[in-house]
């Protein structure tokens, strides 16, 4: 299980966060953090970093399907065999049906994997919730990618995500993300009731990738 508070950082296909980038980068957590962190890297770096580091992993996303006749899908099995501890389901970059969400949370507990499924509003977030998964992770999706953050931009509605899903199950941790950039945003979203961030730019993107990563972590 991941402990939290938890940052996680999704490395997504950015071109500064794969291959030889992405183990550099999961080193330089590995060795600047001092708090709980994850990443999300994309699936042919998973086995190179889960050998080299004990930074936990996580998939960026797992398909609907049993092992057997498919193409181009990405596996459980697979996933976990590579390094994975758990995935995130459904994010704004690679939404699935309900029923999908359904059948990834269900296999995922069978192998006792970490779920992490990604709403776009807290009545998503709240929905999501009814579902099981270890985690909510609310993420508005007009913010990803840019400068100014969730926390700090829609505080009402982090606050609104963690009440709808304390309600529908108070076992589900909340995390929120969409341009945390600094320890302000991390600080500001642990205040309105979250078990920590999900984020991409502000880490892979940055220059000092260290100091970035102390500072993060200063405000959990
Ligand atoms: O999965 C995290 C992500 O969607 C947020 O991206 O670049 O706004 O931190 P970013």
């Amino acid at each position: 299980m991941l402990e939290s508070p938890i940052i996680i950082v999704n490395y997504k296909t950015y071109s500064q966060s794969i291959g030889k980038d992405a183990l550099k980068l999961t080193k330089t957590i590995e060795k600047t953090s001092e708090k709980n962190w994850a990443v999300c890297p994309q699936p042919n770096d998973m086995r190179m970093l889960s050998e080299n580091t004990n930074v936990p992993i996580l998939s960026q996303h797992i398909d609907p399907i049993d092992p057997g006749s498919n193409t181009g899908d990405l596996l459980l099995e697979t996933m976990k065999d590579s390094g994975a501890e758990g995935t995130l389901i459904n994010h704004s970059e690679k939404r699935l049906k309900l029923s999908s969400i359904e059948k990834v949370v269900g296999r995922c507990k069978e192998k006792d994997m970490v779920t992490i499924i990604c709403a776009n509003n807290p009545l998503v977030a709240g929905s999501a919730a009814a579902l099981g998964p270890d985690f909510v992770a609310y993420e508005p999706p007009e913010l990803i990618g840019g400068d100014i953050s969730v926390s700090t931009a829609k505080p009402e509605l982090v606050e609104e995500a963690v009440k709808r899903v304390e309600k529908i199950d108070p076992d589900v941790g909340v995390l929120c993300g969409a341009g945390v950039k600094d320890s302000e945003d991390v600080k500001a979203a642990i205040e309105l009731g979250t078990e920590g961030v999900l984020l991409a730019s502000g880490v892979v993107k940055t220059e000092d990738k260290k100091e970035v990563i102390k500072d993060l972590e200063s405000g959990l």
